[in-house]
């Protein structure tokens, strides 16, 4: 994909989050998921007190504040986002924890504005695969370790019927069930960046000791409804789709699993980690 293209994709991807900051934190409010991704991601990467952690795409500040308590008070995390709505609410939700400091940025290009080889991690808490050019934005994280520091990210899967499935990580799931029966669905993971390439594209930058693996979160079927509405979250569901009809499309799918008995979806979320 040429550059300029990634360009028109990431000012889409922006206005997309400029639009969903006040029901992204309705949603977290209520549900919590990105603080609970942001907890295993941590303990994946073996987040503790004192260190010092960039946290990429930091959205309103729910991944932002786990971290921040994580490593408390002699510790340090600052939050990049492009979307200026996204930060706004991110500083109006920042709970006094001195040691957090949030930064406008894209993830590809933070030269001059984050210091270099300061981290001790560097995280995409629900970001990376929003983030077309996959290699620019971790050959960025490369720079902003340490050496021995540890890069972290997970990226959504998709959204599965039962337990087993999920666990097998295959790409059958509700939403492709969900194409053949008419509606369009690309999630951004499979539409932007391929997960798959991820380990190569982080051996080619130097990265080492990549593990990766699978987190699952259980979600009614209320939760799954309310996190496709978030505006950015549905236009990777139904991409190209004006957002009321997304919203249509969105209630018939959740229907159509209620008439099928399905209570609770499996949300699959992918990890990988490795050290510079
Ligand atoms: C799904 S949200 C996750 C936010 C946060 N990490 C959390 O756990 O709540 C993804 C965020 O990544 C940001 N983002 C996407 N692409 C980006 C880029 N190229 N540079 C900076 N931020 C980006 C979006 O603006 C959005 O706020």
């Amino acid at each position: 994909m040429a550059i300029d293209n990634h360009e028109v994709i990431k000012k889409i991807i922006c206005a997309n989050f400029d639009d969903s900051s006040e029901s992204y934190d309705r949603f977290e409010a209520r549900y919590g998921l990105f603080r609970y991704l942001a907890r295993e991601l941590s303990s994946i990467c073996n987040v503790s007190k004192g260190m010092s952690i960039c946290d990429i795409g930091c959205g309103s500040g729910a991944s932002t504040t786990a971290l921040g308590e994580l490593v408390g008070e002699h510790g340090k995390v600052v939050g990049v986002d492009f979307s200026r709505e996204m930060l706004k609410a991110a500083e109006e939700n920042a709970r006094g924890g001195g040691n957090i400091e949030y930064l406008l940025g894209d993830a590809c290009d933070l030269e001059g504005k984050v210091e270099e080889e300061a981290f001790d991690s560097v995280l995409y808490n629900a970001s990376i695969f929003l983030i077309p050019d996959t290699k620019a934005a971790l050959t960025t994280a490369h720079g902003l370790l340490e050496k021995e520091g540890i890069v972290g990210m997970n990226y959504q899967n998709g959204v599965f019927k039962d337990r087993e499935a999920a666990g097998e990580m295959t790409w059958d799931d509700i939403f492709t069930e969900a194409k053949k029966a008419g509606i369009e669905y690309a999630p951004y993971g499979r539409s932007l960046m391929n997960p798959g390439q991820l380990p190569e594209i982080m051996d080619d930058i130097g990265f080492k000791d990549l593990r990766s693996g699978i987190m699952v979160r259980e979600m009614q079927l209320e939760e799954m409804k309310e996190f496709y509405s978030i505006p950015a979250q549905s236009a990777g569901l139904y991409p190209k789709t004006p957002y009321e009809e997304r919203l249509e499309l969105l209630d018939s799918l959740i229907s159509d699993l209620r008439k099928d008995g399905v209570t609770t979806v499996y949300q699959v979320w992918g990890w990988i980690s490795g050290l510079k």
